[in-house]
């Protein structure tokens, strides 16, 4: 049974959890931190690399059309020009002259009055670019500026021939690339979910302006359907909302939104960017950055569909979903039940997939050679310290959904105790069954 309370209880829970569980916490927290940057401990980068690999997998490994590429943060700063983030990508701010708070207007209830500390004495709006900025080479000046990535798909398009012409692919194919994101927000919040350093997982579709909104309507579903049979997201978590304004280029561009402590918000788009980027970037490097379709020898720019998840946010969106308390009935007679912290989430993504415990200190070695043994397969853990019940709500509290209890007749009936998250349920299974159990309930094979 959920006894969370509120919705903001539910972030502030899952905060105070990561925290403590080093799972995900502040950057630089001993200088007081820095807002927008956020670490990932131990949990939380095995959380992240699980998610990262089965994206991976979904997106590139099972596919045929889609291949990989991995480029740099930095690229030539004509890149972003060609791609318009230079010149107009950015929010319309305005500065309280009273309290210094700088607001985004677009966000402001009234945008003639300061919300901190209600002054009427307000900057003009004016354009702020999100764009990080650093110095490549040893002269620290105009011309020496460079950019971080904004987005990871830019390289995608500058590198679109060299990767076309290395795996000898004919539209369509998509190309997919993982990797960090860096945005001045101006208002970083929600925990993750607005950072300014943030990984993203983008996939370009290239085909014929003819087949893109085939393609477009394709890739919806196949987004969707990961996060309900892959996540484990619930349909009452999810919906799609589509784009009320379009960018001049695109035919249509829909996001996945997933419901978050704070309400409804964009986890991934879903975007039809027309010939845009492989124009700009035809216009910005003169080279030719066409297609000729060998079958009808017309030669064409591709039109790209996008599918744009950023990483932490699915990370949030997972925490969100498996957050969950519950009551584990105490022994002791007269004595309330325990409150349970346990995080849900689907086996395969778990940071730990197989907990392994000794009953009692003698038992160590044992649990030692098991864990060995298993290490290969999944994401494993020895635990040794503390009773045995508090063992289980630890692993409960970092989600690990099979814990096993190596005892005094592991020994001669060659059997351990399975202890399932969700039911609390125990069942002894042999050690020679174990591979073909845990691969039942952990991939479903
Ligand atoms: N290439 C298209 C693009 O970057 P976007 O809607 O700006 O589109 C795509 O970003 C995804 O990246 C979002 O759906 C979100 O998951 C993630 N994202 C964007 N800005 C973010 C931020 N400041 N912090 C965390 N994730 C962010």
């Amino acid at each position: 049974m959920a006894i969370v309370n509120s919705e903001n209880d539910l972030m502030e829970k899952i905060v105070t959890l990561c925290k403590r569980r080093g799972i995900i916490f502040q950057s630089s927290e001993i200088y007081g931190g820095y807002n927008g940057f956020w670490d990932y401990g131990p949990y939380g980068v095995a959380l992240k690399k699980a998610v990262e690999q089965l994206w991976w997998n979904e997106m590139v490994e099972t596919r045929e059309n889609v291949v990989g590429l991995d480029s740099t943060i930095i690229c030539h700063p004509k890149t972003w020009k060609a791609s318009g983030h230079i010149d107009r990508f950015g929010d319309i701010m305005c500065d309280c002259k009273t309290c210094k708070t700088r607001h985004r207007v677009d966000q402001m209830e009234d945008p003639t009055t300061c919300s901190n500390c209600g002054s009427k004495d307000l900057t003009p709006p004016r354009e702020f670019n999100l764009m990080m900025k650093t110095y490549v080479g040893p002269v620290f000046d105009e011309d020496h500026i460079a950019y971080l990535r904004a987005e990871t798909c830019q390289p995608i398009f500058t590198d679109f021939h060299l990767v076309r012409i290395a795996t000898r692919k004919q539209l369509p194919f998509g190309i997919a690339q993982i990797g960090k994101s860096f945005r001045n927000e101006i208002t970083p919040r929600n925990f993750t979910f607005r950072s300014r350093e943030f990984t993203q997982m983008e996939m370009e579709f290239f085909c014929s302006d003819e087949q893109s909104m085939d393609w477009f309507y394709f890739w919806r579903e196949q987004r969707m359907k990961y996060y309900t049979e892959k996540l484990g997201f619930r349909e009452d978590e999810l919906q799609y909302h589509d784009h009320d304004k379009l960018a001049h280029y695109a035919k249509a561009a829909v996001d996945i939104e997933f419901k978050f402590p704070f309400g409804f918000g964009e986890l991934e788009g879903i975007h039809h960017r027309g010939t845009w980027d492989l124009s700009r970037h035809q216009e910005y490097s003169q080279q030719n950055m066409e297609y000729l379709d060998q079958q009808t020898n017309q030669k064409y720019m591709p039109t790209c569909v996008e599918t744009s998840v950023g990483l932490d946010r699915t990370i949030l969106a997972l925490l969100t979903h498996a957050y969950d308390e519950d009551k584990a009935p105490t022994k002791k007679e007269g004595m309330e039940d325990d409150v349970r912290i346990v995080l849900h989430f689907v086996p395969r993504i778990a940071p730990v997939q197989v907990a392994v415990m000794p009953l009692s200190k003698k038992l160590n070695e044992a649990a030692e050679k098991l864990q060995k043994d298993i290490c290969r397969f999944y994401r494993t853990e020895l635990d040794t310290t503390g009773n045995i019940g508090k063992r289980y709500r630890r692993q409960d509290e970092i989600g690990t959904p099979f814990c096993l209890t190596c005892d005094f007749e592991t020994e001669s009936d060659n059997s351990v105790t399975v202890r399932d998250r969700d039911t609390m349920a125990k069942e002894r299974v042999n050690i020679s069954q174990l591979r073909q159990y845990l691969d039942d309930k952990i991939y479903g094979c």
